[in-house]
């Protein structure tokens, strides 16, 4: 969300004349756009402002301004912690950044916009605070020209009790289907192959009333007709949502990527209960036996949350059983971080010391790695469909790279592949073929194009 939030802030200030520098010293304008979802993301911001302390005193002309979640949640504090900060910017307000900087150039101190809380009003003068100027869209902020993000929704209301994002980003809101067929319209011609539908809780998309209520499934009938574009995958899933029509959809979409990441967070039925997720392990054994029926070659992902309060080392076990029976491709692992405003921090304490979230976190983890390992030894023989995405960590860093190069892309599934490719193979969808792996990384050959006809010419000759 916060990357396709820049690329939108960036997108409205270029329009303007403004140009992208990663130099200090260059910039006129220093915008930091923040997560607030865990302590640690805030607590880097924090520290990084307080490095800017003496460059904003010797540069007083420099606008400087705090995006997203954290200014949201945090408003004031923001100017308690640092009052050299000169706005702050709510995620449902970005489009007031190029005012925000006219002004604050003009002179103007401690700007704020923000969205209103849940209890500041009626639910339709809370959700027009959060909303969003989706369409404008700038290329070259994606992660690869090829690759763009789509928001299909806005906000959360499933309240989980540990979360802070219903409140930093409002009501749940489906963005009108027409807007997205239309934006992902604009993203084919811009080259994009692949987008990526984003929502809290993407597969609760829903958008009008009952008469003519869409889903995500028709939702994503309608985005599979958009010429260009040639897989879709969407993030982030709810376990209760994931019906068998948009199991089935996804299954009679060629385009629709196979890849599901539907976060369980705990194994324990208690701490499911105490987070307030709305599904027992039970719900969610019968999703996973629904996608295993429908789509058996569904790649499913997963978070979870270590050391949540009054964790249990059975809960904890828990957990681990349950990483063992649902062989997750992969599971994003976080220790619990108690977050100001959530109902969890009011109520219930914080109860397991932080060496114990950390250990469970790590044992977690090494059962997660053998498991993705195995998962991914599977692919050892097959040949895979790669979107190629350009050079590899290793190879980005050479120096004076020649035109064979080690590659990155990913299959369908979202595994990374990792082969031996030349620079204008990037930005293709090609086969690969699999002969070693890694937990996180499948090896290939690019399977050499034409190969048949070649062949077929030698043995006439
Ligand atoms: N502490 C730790 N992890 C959290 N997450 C959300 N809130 C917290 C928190 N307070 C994790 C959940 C969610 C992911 C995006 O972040 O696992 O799925
Ligand atoms: Fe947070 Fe739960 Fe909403 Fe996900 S579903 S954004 S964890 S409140």
């Amino acid at each position: 969300m916060n990357v396709l939030d820049s690329e939108m802030v960036v997108a409205s200030l270029r329009k303007r004349g403004y140009e992208l520098t990663d130099q200090l010293t260059d910039a006129d304008t220093i915008l930091f756009n923040t997560c607030s979802v865990r302590e640690q993301a805030e607590n880097k911001i924090y520290s990084a402002l307080g490095t800017l302390r003496e460059f904003k005193k010797e540069n007083p002309q420099k606008i400087l301004g705090i995006l997203g979640c954290m200014a949201q949640k945090d408003q004031e504090l923001i100017f308690r912690r640092a009052p050299f900060v000169d706005f702050v910017v709510g995620p449902g307000q970005l489009q007031t950044v190029p005012e925000l900087i006219e002004k604050a150039q003009a002179g103007e101190k401690r700007q704020m916009a923000v969205g209103r809380s849940r209890t500041d009003g009626t639910l339709e003068q809370v959700k027009r605070t959060h909303e969003t100027f989706d369409p404008l869209r700038d290329p070259t902020m994606r992660p690869t020209p090829f690759q763009a993000y789509l928001r299909i929704q806005i906000g959360c209301d499933k309240f989980c009790t540990y979360c802070v994002v219903p409140g930093t980003r409002g009501p749940e809101q489906g963005r009108p289907p027409q807007q997205i067929i239309d934006e992902a319209a604009v993203l084919a011609e811009q080259g994009c192959l692949e987008i990526v539908l984003l929502g809290q809780t993407v597969n609760s998309y829903s958008y009008g009333t009952n008469g003519e209520k869409i889903r995500l499934a028709g939702l994503l009938r309608q985005l599979h007709d958009v010429n260009g574009i040639e897989r879709i995958k969407f993030v982030t899933n709810y376990p209760k949502d994931m019906t068998v029509d948009l199991l089935e959809t996804i299954r009679d979409l060629p385009k629709c990527s196979p890849y599901l990441h539907v976060p369980l967070q705990s194994g324990s039925n208690d701490m499911l209960k105490r987070m307030k997720r709305g599904y027992t392990v039970e719900d969610y054994r019968e999703m996973m036996d629904r996608i295993q029926a429908i789509l058996p070659e569904a790649a499913v992902a997963s978070d979870f949350i270590t050391g949540f309060c009054g964790e249990t080392d059975a809960d904890h076990q828990q957990s681990m059983d349950a990483l063992r029976e649902f062989r997750f491709k992969n599971s994003f692992i976080f220790k619990y971080s108690e977050r100001p405003g959530t109902s969890a921090a009011g109520r219930l304490p914080d109860d397991v010391p932080y060496p114990v979230k950390q250990e469970r976190n790590n044992e977690l983890l090494a059962v997660q790695n053998q498991i993705s390992d195995e998962e991914n030894g599977k692919f050892v023989g097959q040949v895979v469909d790669v979107l190629v995405e350009g050079p590899s960590k290793n190879a980005a860093r050479e120096e004076n790279p020649g035109p064979i190069r080690q590659l990155t892309g990913r299959t369908p599934c979202d595994r990374i592949v990792v082969f031996d490719g030349n620079e204008r193979q990037v930005g293709k969808i090609l086969p690969v073929s699999i002969y070693d792996h890694l937990p996180h990384t499948l090896l290939g050959n690019i399977v050499t194009e034409h190969i048949g006809p070649d062949v077929v010419s030698l043995q006439l000759q």
